[in-house]
Formats: C-alpha cells, sequence, structure tokens
C-alpha cells in the first residue's frame, strides 16, 4: 500500500458545454504521482490547468475517467479525498479580518483538531513559512506574497500529505515569487509533502519543479525533469560568427558535415540547434579552422522550457499565453512589492 501513488489518473476527461458549444477542456488525463514528488503542471492561459486540478480536488466532477487520490476514489469519496489533500485555488480569499494566527486556528476548528493540537500545529506553520512577524496582523493588512503563504498554512493545517496549489505565484513580483518558492521547498523538506502546482512560469517550473508535466490545449504532451525534456526535445543553440556573409555560407556547407540537424545562415552567423552542443562547438571549430575559415566568435546557448514548448506545440508559450484569456497579466502588473509592507491595497484577485 505503500509504494500506491499518491495521485493515479485513467482517461480523466472534462467537457464543457455552453449555448451548444462544447469545449474539451481536459482530455484523456492518464498518470500517476509517486509520494514526496514536486510536479509542476506547466502550461498556457486555457490549457485546463485549473480545470484538472478542480477534479482531481473533487470540485468538479469529470465526464469520464476516473482517478485515485490520496488512497481515494474522486467520485466514490469525494471526502475522504478532501480529508486527505490541502488546496489553494487560482483566486484565494485572502480577505480575512481575523488575526493570521487566530485564523489559522479557526480553520484547524474546521477541520475538528483539537485546540491543542491546532495550536501546535498552527505555530509549526507559522514558523516553516516564516509568518510569525506578522501573525498577529489582520490578513487583510498583508502583502499579496505574505497572503499567499497564509493561504498555504491554511490548506496544511490539517497536515494532508498532498498539497494542490493552483498558480501560487501568478501575480507577485519575481522577488516574491523566489521567496514562496523557498517556502515550497522548504515544506516538503520538513513534513514531506507531496507538492502538485500549475504554473505558467517557464523559469520556475525549470528551475524548482523535478518533474514537469507540460499541458496544451487540454493534453499532456511531455512529462518528465525538465533536464531531460530541453535535451530530448530541444538543444542547444551553438552561434558561429565569421568576417562576412560569403564566409558564413561557405562555414555552413562544413557545418552540415557534422550534424544533421538545420544550419541556418542569417548575415554573417551560422546558427544550429543540436542536442549536444557542448561536442559540436569544438568540433565545428576544428573543422573550420582545417577548411580555412576563421572563426570570430562562437557562442553555445543552453535551451529554455520555452524551447521545448515550441518543439511540442509549434508556439512559443508566450505567444499560445496571449491567444488564451490574457487576463492574468493585468494582474502581473498590479502585483504587490513582498517589502512594500502592508499598508498596500491588494491586488483586484
Ligand atoms: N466552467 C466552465 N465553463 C465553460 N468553459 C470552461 C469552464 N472552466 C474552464 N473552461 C474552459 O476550459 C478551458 C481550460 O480552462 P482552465 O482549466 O481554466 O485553463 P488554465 O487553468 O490552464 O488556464 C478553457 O478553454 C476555458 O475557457
Ligand atoms: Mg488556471
Amino acid at each position: 500500500m505503500t509504494h500506491e501513488p499518491i495521485i493515479e489518473t485513467h482517461g480523466l476527461t472534462k467537457r464543457f458545454t455552453a449555448k451548444k458549444k462544447t469545449v474539451e477542456a481536459v482530455a484523456d488525463l492518464t498518470f500517476r504521482v509517486a509520494r514526496g514528488e514536486l510536479v509542476a503542471f506547466l502550461g498556457p492561459n486555457g490549457a485546463g490547468k485549473s480545470t484538472s486540478l478542480r477534479m482531481l480536488t473533487t470540485l468538479l466532477p469529470p465526464t469520464e475517467g476516473t482517478a485515485r487520490v490520496v488512497g481515494s476514489d474522486i467520485l466514490r469519496d469525494p471526502g475522504g479525498v478532501r480529508a486527505r489533500i490541502g488546496y489553494v485555488g487560482q483566486l484565494t480569499s485572502g480577505s480575512f479580518a481575523q488575526r493570521v494566527r487566530d485564523e489559522l486556528l479557526s480553520q484547524g476548528a474546521f477541520f475538528g483538531l483539537s485546540r491543542a493540537s491546532a495550536r501546535v500545529r498552527a505555530d509549526e506553520l507559522i514558523e516553516s513559512l516564516d509568518l510569525s512577524s506578522f501573525a498577529t496582523r489582520t490578513v487583510q493588512q498583508l502583502s499579496g506574497g505574505q497572503k499567499r503563504r497564509v493561504d498555504i498554512a491554511l490548506a496544511l493545517m490539517h497536515a494532508p500529505p498532498l498539497l494542490f496549489l493552483d498558480e501560487p505565484s501568478t501575480g507577485l513580483d519575481p522577488q516574491s515569487r523566489a521567496n514562496l518558492w523557498q517556502h515550497i521547498l522548504e515544506l516538503r523538506e520538513r513534513h514531506g509533502t507531496t507538492v502538485f502546482l500549475t504554473t505558467h512560469y517557464l523559469e520556475e517550473a525549470d528551475r524548482y519543479a523535478e518533474r514537469v508535466m507540460v499541458m496544451d490545449r487540454g493534453r499532456i504532451v511531455a512529462d518528465d525533469t525538465a533536464t531531460r525534456l530541453k535535451a530530448e526535445l530541444a538543444g542547444d543553440v551553438v552561434t558561429l560568427g565569421f568576417a562576412d556573409a560569403d564566409e558564413a555560407r561557405r562555414a555552413a556547407g562544413v557545418v552540415r558535415g557534422l550534424t544533421d540537424r538545420e544550419a541556418r545562415v542569417v548575415e554573417r552567423e551560422v546558427s544550429v540547434t543540436a542536442p549536444d552542443g557542448d561536442a559540436l562547438l569544438p568540433a565545428a571549430i576544428r573543422a573550420l579552422d582545417e577548411a580555412g575559415i576563421a572563426v570570430r566568435s562562437a557562442t553555445g546557448v543552453p535551451p529554455t522550457l520555452d524551447d521545448v514548448f515550441l518543439a511540442l506545440t509549434g508556439r512559443t508559450l508566450r505567444e499560445a499565453d496571449d491567444s488564451g484569456q490574457a487576463d492574468e497579466n493585468d494582474q502581473q502588473q498590479t502585483a504587490q512589492d513582498e517589502a512594500a509592507g502592508p499598508a498596500k491595497k491588494e491586488a483586484v484577485r
């Protein structure tokens, strides 16, 4: 039993019908998550991330398919699922009038904890999420990043082994985002919490998540570590510079003999996207030298997850985001600065 996946889905599908038009928001989601994993569900706006999370957290019944979450079936035992998960939705409240610590104690009572164990748990989370400096402030007085941490603490009062976070960092400035991630990583270290979150920020999925599931148009199009996705689906971009365009064209001929990848010529430069740029770069320089062509500059740039998304879908994530409902961009601009203190008005959420 202990090796049972903490999440297991089979063909989870959700179709919405409005005004005789049917939208397949999530199609045939089939995957497993092991205990202790940190999984990022990455995809543009409208990809189906929230809908997936809402099915897994029993807030929305699937049109087809099944899932087991922490040992319970989402349809047959939604109560069992809810008792064992924490969930912070995309649009979180953050407008409570109580002080942070009292808010946590109320939440403990809601989950049926005794007053004593609620106090112990609240203090543990106040420490883990670094809330002590404002534990006696009311939630309304906090910055965006602080509120998000309080939301996470609230979701963890009953010590669930699995935490779902829907776009936890959206709307925060880069510093607060980095800070939030440190806390998420720490929670996992300290409490062994399995974390399943969604994001449309490539850099953070790349940097912090050990497993990235790329979602596009309701489907999972890739599922692996960021490192392997980049190595297998994208490649380093190797760019070599020459004296002039003629020389660059001659050089491209030489480079084409070294790789089956396309060598593009742009003005005085030749560039190749290759899975093993580290090896290609010196080999190309040597071959060009032998051909009597002088290399003026050489760079190798590692791929990003955006290159992976492009390789998988033919669009960059940004383009895909722009064509989705671009509502979140506004939130980003009204983001709060962690350091700006509690007096600022909250972004429209
Ligand atoms: N309640 C709903 N009714 C109709 N369509 C919906 C509903 N919720 C989501 N959708 C549609 O499903 C698709 C996926 O949405 P969502 O899961 O919110 O994507 P994401 O969280 O990745 O931005 C979108 O096309 C969205 O418009
Ligand atoms: Mg969403």
